[in-house]
């Protein structure tokens, strides 16, 4: 699976770069792979796109063999540094296995296309953000070892993960449990911490970048490394390239804006989360630029109503952190994280809580029961009113009168009122 997702990454680039062929034909034949039967081997795309005439077998052939910007040779040029094979490829770069010589341990190394050696000030921040990131050091982060400049190429050492991502997991159809999801995620949230307390926001959150090992430890990827260009350009270049949609960004990151904080992590993490236990992502959209016209307007489905075996805390820290106005997120990674070991332990959470509106508190006094949901992305409530018999059904957080009184001062005080008027 890993080889192969690697070979189509591989082709996709060069061939989109070449202009051989368009994004829209290297979906078209990503949709003809993905209706190939369960257990059917799977084709390389290169093949598909021949069969569908966008491509000819001798450009094929010229692509697989030429692979040069970031694809081909130059690994092999890093001094000290062993090449053993690919291990993956993504928007901007190809990542390689490698051995150290000095210290004889397999490492991995990110090695930048050529044409980034053009951008002084590109240059300059991918030096600096790498060698403080080596600073960086927890078992939930992976360890920043190297940066620098060989044969034109610039290139990231980093810790060798043996195992997959997240991404790899959610392109095999699996949907977390929340049990499961809960445990990544605190992880993540760790390494966020200890990222956030050290001065570094990681901007690029995502289930590709958050591997597992065997046993099963998240560590997050691609800390401290610099980006070529603004979020916003870098993720329309993912899509662009075919690669993805900016489907965990944050709404202030697509804004441009220029003091992006730690809460924009937060935002993609808790997309991150979203597409873990619901199997979607939160907005979906034909092109980018939907994707990103929802992030910043539309209202989030609450997570819940897509998984209901959810638990309504759940959806209520999702939502909490997927907030459109970051004010409404968590504060930080240390709060997120008290609230996700409470949520472990079947505990009522103490920063996200469903709250009740005023429209619920005027059908409570007209005696109906009300179906509330968790809060929405904009701070507001989402309300359904509905009757005693179908209360029990559909929605996950189902808060009815008693339970409701116990939870909001306000409905305390209408309650006395509701009382007192008997
Ligand atoms: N430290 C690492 N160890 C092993 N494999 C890695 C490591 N970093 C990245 N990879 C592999 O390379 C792939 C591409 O990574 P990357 O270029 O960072 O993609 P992206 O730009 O989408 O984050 C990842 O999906 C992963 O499979
Ligand atoms: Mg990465």
């Amino acid at each position: 699976m890993a080889d192969n997702l690697l070979e189509d990454s591989q082709i996709i680039r060069a061939v989109v770069e070449r202009q051989l062929v368009t994004p829209e034909e290297v979906r078209a034949a990503q949709e003809q792979l993905e209706r190939l039967p369960p257990g059917a081997p799977r084709r390389p795309l290169g093949d598909v796109l021949v069969d569908l005439g966008f491509l000819t077998r001798t450009q094929l052939s010229r692509v697989l063999g030429s692979s040069d910007d970031s694809g081909g040779r130059p690994a092999q040029q890093i001094p000290g540094y062993q090449l053993l094979n690919k291990c993956g490829a993504g928007a901007m770069a190809v990542v390689y296995r490698a051995r150290q010589l000095s210290l004889d341990r397999i490492v991995a190394i990110k090695v930048l296309p050529r044409r980034l050696s053009r951008n002084a000030e590109f240059v300059e921040r991918f030096y600096r953000e790498g060698r403080a990131a080596a600073k960086l050091n927890h078992n939930n982060i992976v360890q920043a070892i190297d940066v620098g400049e060989a044969g034109g190429y610039h290139y990231f050492v980093m810790e060798y993960v043996e195992g997959c991502t997240v991404y790899d997991e959610l392109a095999n159809g699996k949907v977390y449990s929340e049990t499961e999801a809960i445990e990544i995620i605190r992880q993540i949230t760790e390494a966020l911490v200890h990222a956030h307390e050290r001065g570094f926001i990681h901007r690029d959150v995502k289930p590709k970048n958050i591997m597992l090992t065997k046993d099963r430890v998240a560590k997050l990827a691609d800390m401290g490394l610099a980006r070529e260009t603004t979020d916003l350009q870098a993720a329309l270049q993912e899509a662009g390239r075919a690669y993805g949609t900016p489907y965990y960004i944050s709404p202030e990151q697509i804004r441009g804006e220029v003091d992006i904080d730690h809460r924009a992590d937060l935002y993609s993490l808790g997309a991150t989360f979203y597409h873990m236990v619901t199997g979607r992502v939160p907005f979906e959209g034909p092109t980018p630029s939907a994707v990103m016209h929802k992030h910043l307007k539309e209202p989030l489905t609450p997570p819940d109503h897509i998984n209901t075996a959810l638990s309504s805390g759940c959806g209520a820290m999702i939502e909490m952190l997927m907030a459109k106005d970051r004010e409404q997120r968590y504060p930080s990674g240390r709060e997120l994280l008290v609230d996700l070991e409470r949520l472990a332990r079947h505990e009522p959470l103490v920063y996200a809580q469903p709250h009740v509106d005023a429209h619920a508190l005027e059908t409570l006094s007209r005696g109906q029961v009300v179906t509330l949901e968790s809060p929405r992305s904009d701070g507001r409530y989402r309300r359904r009113a509905a009757t005693s018999a179908a209360a029990g059904a559909g929605s996950t957080l189902t808060i009815v009168l008693a339970t409701v009184a116990g939870l909001s001062v306000l409905l305390n005080l209408i309650l006395l009122i509701l009382l007192a008027t008997r």
